[in-house]
């Protein structure tokens, strides 16, 4: 088994941008979006059409897709496989866990790396993305989710050993940031 990195961050901070980069940047990584995979079922399932309807499922629904992502990515093999998810879906039920004891059970992380951006960077990012349908939320919400992100990393790390890194990705340092996480990856595999 290779290196599995799981990279988190609430939406709008950047994790995307970051986890496409460090692709391209590590000979050999395969890219998992679970959002993607998750949407890929849902659609062939009649459930939504696009991304963004999938946390205004009910819980139960939306648990059979994240079960189906986490299956297929348990399946991957590559050398490093780079996982974009989410530690917490803001549903109409509730905060719901991205990586309930199963689904992180399933991907065997070698590595948590969660993605910050300040507030005021978060709000220019949902507002200058007009692909997407986002939440409308404060700047103080938005803290809360930041801190609310950092506990549920340390209860991931705690479940599967795996160690978390915090990065800041901050405004036009994509680069950078997506850069230093190859080199602690190329690092881990020596
Ligand atoms: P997902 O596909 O992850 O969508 P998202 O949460 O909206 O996240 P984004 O990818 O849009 O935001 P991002 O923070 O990655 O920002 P981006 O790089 O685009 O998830 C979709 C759905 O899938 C979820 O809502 C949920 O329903 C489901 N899902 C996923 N995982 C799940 C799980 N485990 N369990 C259950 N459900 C799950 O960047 C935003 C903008 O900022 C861009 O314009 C970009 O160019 C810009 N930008 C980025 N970095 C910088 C920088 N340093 N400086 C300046 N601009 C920057």
């Amino acid at each position: 088994m290779g290196l599995r990195a799981v990279v988190l961050g609430i939406p709008g901070v950047g994790k995307t941008t970051v986890v496409d980069k460090m692709v391209s940047g590590y000979k050999g990584a395969k890219l998992a979006n679970f959002g993607t995979l998750m949407l890929e079922t849902g659609v062939a399932m009649k459930l939504v059409k696009h991304r963004d309807e999938m946390r205004k499922l009910p819980v139960e629904k939306q648990r059979r897709l994240q079960r189906a992502a986490a299956a297929r990515i348990a399946g991957m093999k590559e050398k490093l496989v780079v996982i974009d998810t989410h530690l917490f879906i803001r549903t109409p039920e509730g905060f719901w866990p991205g990586l309930p004891f199963e689904v992180v059970r399933a991907m065997k992380p070698t590595h948590l790396i969660l993605i910050e951006a300040t507030p005021e960077e978060i709000a220019a990012r949902r507002a200058s993305d007009t692909t997407r349908y986002r939440d409308a939320v404060t700047k103080e919400t938005l803290a809360e989710e930041l801190a609310l992100a950092r506990s549920f990393l340390t209860a991931s790390s705690t479940l599967t050993g795996a160690p978390m890194a915090i990065v800041r990705n901050a405004q036009g340092k994509q680069d950078e940031v997506a850069e230093g996480l190859v080199k602690m990856l190329e690092g881990a595999s020596r």
